[in-house]
């Protein structure tokens, strides 16, 4: 695998996946993959009315800064020689002077779909209370259970207030239920107009991202003056073009603390092992930050990188030095690891159209429990329990913002757009560029040379089948 397998849809040589690369960046390079126009957000229509935001919050002393369209935030925030090109940028996010909708008579609706994720209720409670409080919009529906929500009429929407929303940032998953899955857009389309929604905040993965997107497409088909904000959701970390998503440090700190109970576990037993498996279908980001938070895992596991399990080289092998040497081992796995080992049945899918892999926990506590039947093995899948706690505060700051964040682009009539953070500022992402490719770990990337420096861990291939 290259350097730019994964080049194009983060920093050019993709250094560090949740934050500004940190080493050198060509701009231009970074730039290439992506040109200018496909940057251009869509408008629902031509904003017309002035922005009734005209302070901050309720404090007249500070009145708005306003940003254009104009504002950009570089792809490539680091240049590498005299290029001096900064390249395609993309369109800041923040309150514009000038509304497309007219507050009073705006019906906005919030979704969430897919997996849960530490932030939800932090995300919503924001958009409700800026669109609300801020913008005087008036009527705020909460969708329920995903897209299916919008079509299944024994599920009503719930009329949503700030006291509704006042305190649900504390409790972990989302208030309005969330699913899988995707259905006729007909229906979809009839539920949307059917209950008079100008505005469709849509949170979620890149599988939900393109459900809005094919929301935005048929509405401008039928021409239903629809905007349809995005907000990245998943703790895998996986959406392209973006810093982090919401949840991910949380879902970090979750994983880390059970990490670090298998260590105690791990080196309080004569050959102590421990294994814990993590989220993470196709990018390892939980297991790799874990590993680093934690500092004392041996082994990390995660799909973007190869090993074996037997033989001298393969995992076995190295597992056997490590109870030699240190007397125990703590390994983290990443569930999509898997797919080195089994013959994955790529027509299983979940309802997202994700590829459904095989558990890897159990096969891994099996095989190494049969590989060293003297040690003492003990196996954790923390997995729901990382997903379902509630946003640490770090996340919850970051979901607050891009809640905010969302509604000052859809106020302004921008649609088919995702909220991003890109270099630490805010930013607007059209939606056709999130489903290109996942993002994920390059295995030349810093962080995961980092991996490999706290783990020490060795490569786990035989020499004949290693790539340079
Ligand atoms: O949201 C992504 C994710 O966390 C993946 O890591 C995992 O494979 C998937 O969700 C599992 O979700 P569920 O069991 O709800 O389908």
């Amino acid at each position: 695998m290259s350097d730019d397998d994964h080049s194009g849809f983060f920093p050019s040589d993709e250094e560090d996946h949740v934050g500004p690369p940190a080493g050198s960046t060509d701009a231009f390079a970074a730039g290439r993959r992506v040109r200018e126009e496909e940057l251009a957000i869509a408008w629902v229509r031509e904003p017309h009315v002035e922005s009734p935001m005209r302070f901050a919050g309720n404090d007249e002393s500070v009145p708005i800064r306003y940003r254009s369209d104009a504002d950009r935030v570089c792809i490539g925030a680091t240049y590498r020689g005299e290029s001096g090109n900064a390249g395609p940028g993309f369109e800041r996010a923040g309150p514009r002077a000038q509304v497309s909708f007219v507050p009073s008579r705006t019906t906005a609706a919030i979704v969430t779909c897919g997996g849960l994720c530490p932030g939800l209720n932090d995300v919503i409670r924001s958009i409700v209370r800026v669109l609300m409080g801020g913008y005087g919009v008036r009527r705020v529906l909460g969708i329920r259970y995903g897209y299916a929500g919008l079509t299944d009429v024994d599920i009503a929407p719930m009329e949503l207030s700030p006291k509704d929303v006042g305190d649900i940032h504390k409790d972990g998953g989302t208030i309005l239920g969330s699913s899988r899955g995707f259905p006729p857009m007909d229906k979809v389309m009839d539920g949307i107009t059917g209950l008079g929604i100008d505005i469709l905040f849509v949170i979620g993965g890149d599988g939900t991202q393109r459900g809005g997107h094919d929301i935005h497409v048929e509405a401008q088909k039928r021409g239903v003056p629809l905007a349809v904000v995005g907000i990245p959701k998943t703790i895998d970390n996986d959406i392209p073009w973006v810093d982090q998503t919401f949840g991910f440090e949380t879902a970090v700190a979750e994983a880390t603390k059970v990490v670090d109970c298998a260590h105690v576990e791990a080196r309080s037993a004569r050959n102590g092992i421990g294994l814990v498996k993590l989220m993470g279908r196709d990018a390892g980001f939980i297991a790799a930050h874990a590993a680093l938070a934690s500092s004392d895992v041996d082994v990390v596991l995660i799909p973007e990188v190869a090993f074996t399990l037997d033989g001298e080289q393969g995992l076995m092998g190295h597992i056997d030095n490590l109870l030699h040497w240190n007397g125990h081992a703590l390994i983290v796995v990443a569930e999509g690891a898997s797919h080195h080992f089994f013959n994955q049945d790529t027509q299983r899918l979940d309802a997202s159209g994700n590829r459904l892999y095989q558990d890897i926990g159990p096969f891994l506590r099996e095989q190494i429990c049969k590989a060293f039947p003297k040690a003492s093995m003990k196996y954790i899948d923390p997995s729901y329990s990382v997903r379902s706690a509630p946003a640490n505060a770090a996340d919850s700051v970051f979901c607050a913002r891009l809640g905010q964040y969302a509604v000052h682009a859809a106020m302004a009539g921008k649609s088919d757009m995702l909220v991003g953070r890109w270099y630490g500022k805010f930013t607007h992402i059209p939606l056709s560029l999130i489903h290109r490719k996942r993002k994920s770990i390059s295995p030349r990337s810093s962080i995961w040379r980092s991996v490999l420096e706290t783990t020490g861990q060795p490569c786990l291939l035989p020499e004949e089948v290693r790539k340079d």
